[in-house]
């Protein structure tokens, strides 16, 4: 008796939101795979559609079987754990099947997503992975305010906001930029150490890069006091001497 192949696994980055930044390849993926699995946060299931499945339907995929798996917003590690498992489970019935499964997410697959959690699982059952990247959000901000994130031999690091102003003022010592990510919440700490090191003039915020709502603002000094919802982030950059 011949053994049925295992479908392969893939991870599609998507990029930030415009579906001009899908690659060909994640095009090409995502039409052929047999299942488009796109993650969705179970708060909000009911409500919002996914905003990687939206960028690939804009591009005019649907996939050829939808699977959509939900994973709460939240820090509980034994949450999201289980989370995990199921959209494994759920992924490893189909790869046994003989279907390739390609899996969304925003930006790249590497970059801070739940596509790499899901990796080691799915490899433990045996199943090939592989990733496609994708535009990442940084890099696509970086390019929509036409700010550098490297010359020459400077250097860059990304870090989530969360870190807290010391860190964020030491890494700023240590590179020229600082990308930081998931800034939402931390926006006004962000904007006070930015005057503070007379570096708020030349810092990028953007955010909902690629959505019909997209932000960018060189300056961060005149953002005092707003709310920036999840999908933002801040660049500072080390004055120059
Ligand atoms: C879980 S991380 C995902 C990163 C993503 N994998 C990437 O490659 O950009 C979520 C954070 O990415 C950033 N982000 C993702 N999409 C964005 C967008 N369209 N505009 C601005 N920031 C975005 C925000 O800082 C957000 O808090």
């Amino acid at each position: 008796m011949t053994q049925r192949r295992m479908g392969i696994f893939y991870g599609i980055g998507v990029g930030p939101g415009d579906p001009e930044l899908l690659t060909l390849r994640a095009l090409r993926v995502l039409k052929e795979a047999a299942v488009l699995a796109y993650p969705k946060s179970s708060e909000t299931a009911s409500e919002n559609e996914s905003k990687a499945y939206s960028i690939v339907r804009a591009a005019g995929v649907e996939g050829n079987e939808p699977l959509e798996l939900l994973f709460p917003m939240t820090k509980d590690a034994h949450a999201l754990e289980e989370a995990r498992k199921d959209a494994a489970a759920a992924i490893v019935e189909r790869l046994e099947q003989g279907k390739d499964v390609a899996f969304i997410t925003l930006g790249d697959p590497m970059l801070y997503s739940t596509f790499s959690y899901l990796v080691p699982l799915v490899k433990e059952a045996g199943a090939e992975v592989r990733s496609v990247p994708g535009v990442t959000s940084f890099s696509a901000a970086a390019s929509v305010a036409l700010a550098p994130l490297a010359e020459s031999d400077e250097r860059v690091i990304i870090i989530p906001a969360s870190a807290g102003v010391e860190e964020i003022k030491e890494r700023l010592l240590e590179f020229d930029s600082v990308v930081l990510m998931k800034a939402g919440r931390h926006l006004d700490d962000i904007i006070d150490l930015a005057l503070t090191l007379g570096v708020a003039d030349e810092a990028v915020f953007a955010s909902r890069i690629g959505w019909k709502d997209e932000e960018v603002v060189r300056g961060i000094g005149r953002l005092k006091g707003r709310k920036a919802g999840y999908f933002s982030m801040v660049i500072l950059r080390k004055a120059r001497a």
